[in-house]
């Protein structure tokens, strides 16, 4: 497995495998589960699978959060050589955001509705970097997990857009034993706050959006962001609470809704 840091590199090495088809991970590290689906999918799919490792600072809109995001590279390259990654691309802040970067992209509607009116800039953060990393690596195809439903949203939409020549794969959430979603925040929950947030996945489970509404503003100790049913591609019953200080998503997929 490779690990490049420049962009100029990571072209020079794909130059080799241009007439073969690329899988693109992007991820912000911390692997789990969820991260690991998504890179087996890749490899079963793809002749070359790259996963970036890129704690994008345009998108976390709390500097707090972004000081507390973890990080483990060392760990994170571990995973994804078990995996069967060829090539790691971990570039620097500076790499990603030369001095004087001033371009975005912002998919206006989709991007400053649910997670976006509770995280302004988040998805213009988001889709820039996506661009940017698309136009480095230039993938045959991309991999996103449903978890994040209005990202995959997001991403379907900057695709259509802006005519990208990628197909867009999405892997269903992985959630653990007792329902959590997988998440890198997950490992920020005290005992008792992780056993608060399995309200979420409890009440998302119902389907009906004001059944669960009505479970997670019953529930102690949540603070309902939002909880909706949205016309994304597929419909999904989506929701955000925080538990403490910390802000937790999911969402399960409307089978069979069509309206
Ligand atoms: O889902 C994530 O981890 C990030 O939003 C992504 C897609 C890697 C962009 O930074």
């Amino acid at each position: 497995m490779n690990v490049e840091r420049g962009i100029g590199g990571l072209r020079e090495l794909l130059a080799a495998r241009r007439s073969t088809s690329i899988g693109l991970v992007p991820t912000m590290g911390a692997l789990h589960e969820g991260h690991l689906s998504l890179l087996h999918a890749a490899r079963d799919e793809c002749d070359t699978v790259v996963m970036s490792l890129f704690v994008n600072p345009a998108q976390f809109a709390d500097e707090s959060d972004l000081d507390r995001y973890p990080h483990d590279e060392e760990r994170d390259f571990e995973l994804a050589r078990d995996a069967g990654v060829d090539v790691v691309f971990a570039p620097s802040a500076d790499e990603m955001y030369p001095p004087g970067f001033q371009t975005w992209v912002e998919v206006t509607e989709l991007g400053s509705m649910l997670e976006g009116v509770h995280r302004p800039g988040h998805f213009r953060g988001v889709a820039t970097i996506v661009l940017k990393l698309f136009a480095i690596v230039r993938p045959t195809a991309l991999y996103f997990g449903q978890k994040d439903a209005q990202q995959v949203e997001v991403i379907r939409r900057l695709i259509r857009d802006f005519a990208l020549d990628v197909e867009l794969r999405v892997l269903p959430t992985v959630r653990d034993a007792d329902g959590l979603a997988l998440s890198s925040r997950n490992a920020r929950l005290s005992r008792s706050e992780r056993e608060r947030a399995l309200v979420l996945p409890r009440a998302l489970a119902t389907g009906d959006p004001e059944a669960a509404r009505t479970l997670l503003e019953s529930s102690n100790g949540l603070v309902v962001d939002y909880v909706e049913r949205v016309d994304f591609d597929p419909p999904v019953l989506a929701g955000a609470v925080r538990v403490g200080s910390t802000r937790l998503i999911d969402n399960i997929v409307l089978e069979g809704d069509s309206t």
